[in-house]
């Protein structure tokens, strides 16, 4: 059965997408289930936090979008990389992704490239994570259009819902025209319970999302920084840590979900 592709994705930055993305590949691959993430981002935070380096890796998800179609099947086997005690399968970023507009302003389809090339691999996965950019354009939309399930990270403080209306606007459009409108869920990030300013905006995002919410709320845990400086997940540094448990948590209703 083809793997169901996650996108994590939210035009606001620093909400925890990255985090989001790599330690959800992390819980799920301890379920025994076989992932992929895709690193979306031209900043690269995800290749750098698994330590592929933009400048020192050949074939990075730039290829994916440039390469013609008949080129994908060899540039597949080229592009996925997986190190020494690594639980999952990585496409490494470049920093040329953030001149893709311009590579392909007059290719047709553009918006599908992802799902397309996708579909080369999707039978050896259980679940393939592109994590995105936090800014609209065309790399979200070729997440947006491949994926099964969007993940919208939303860090729970005042500024919360600032860009989400540009997200849901990009959703609504896309939706004119897919065979099947995007399937999402929010997920309440850095949640801090002593803060009555978090409170309410878990209260607001409630009433706003309605059906649309994970039960899983991940709560503000200094391990994940830990985690990144150390280039590990945070299984590696404390399995049982809170934010470890949200993860596995997140991706126990991602199995039931999808
Ligand atoms: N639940 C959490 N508790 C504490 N710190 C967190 C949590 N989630 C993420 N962080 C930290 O917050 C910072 C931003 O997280 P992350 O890189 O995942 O966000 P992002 O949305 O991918 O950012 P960008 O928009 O720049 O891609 C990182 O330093 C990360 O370690
Ligand atoms: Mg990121």
């Amino acid at each position: 059965m083809a793997g169901k592709i996650l996108s994590v994705a939210n035009q606001k930055g620093g909400v925890g997408k990255t985090t989001t993305a790599l330690t959800l590949a992390a819980a799920l691959s301890r379920m025994g289930k076989k992932v992929l993430v895709v690193d979306l981002d031209p900043h690269a935070c995800a290749s750098v936090h698994l330590r592929y380096y933009p400048d020192a890796v050949e074939h990075t998800a730039y290829d994916l979008f440039v390469t013609p179609e008949e080129g994908w099947r060899e540039l597949w086997g080229k592009v996925r990389h997986r190190q020494e005690g690594q639980t999952f399968d990585v496409v490494p970023a470049s920093i040329r992704l953030s001149e893709l507009e311009g590579d392909l302003r007059d290719r047709p389809g553009k918006g599908g490239i992802m799902k397309m090339s996708l579909a080369l691999v999707q039978d050896e996965y259980d679940y393939i994570i592109l994590d995105c950019p936090p800014h609209l354009g065309l790399l979200q939309i070729n997440a947006l259009v491949a994926c099964d399930l969007l993940i919208i990270p939303i860090q729970t403080d005042f500024l919360a819902l600032h860009g989400l209306k540009l997200l849901f606007d990009s959703i609504r459009l896309l939706n004119k025209v897919l065979p099947e409108p995007v399937n999402y869920r929010a997920l309440p990030t850095m949640f801090d319970k002593r803060a009555g300013a978090c409170r309410r905006v878990l209260e607001l995002l409630e009433r706003k999302m309605g059906g649309r919410m994970f039960s899983t709320i991940v709560g503000v845990d200094t391990k994940f920084r830990d985690a990144s400086a150390y280039g590990k997940m945070v299984y590696d540094i404390d399995p049982n840590s809170r934010g470890a448990k949200a993860y596995e948590s997140l991706a126990n209703e991602i199995v039931t979900l999808l």
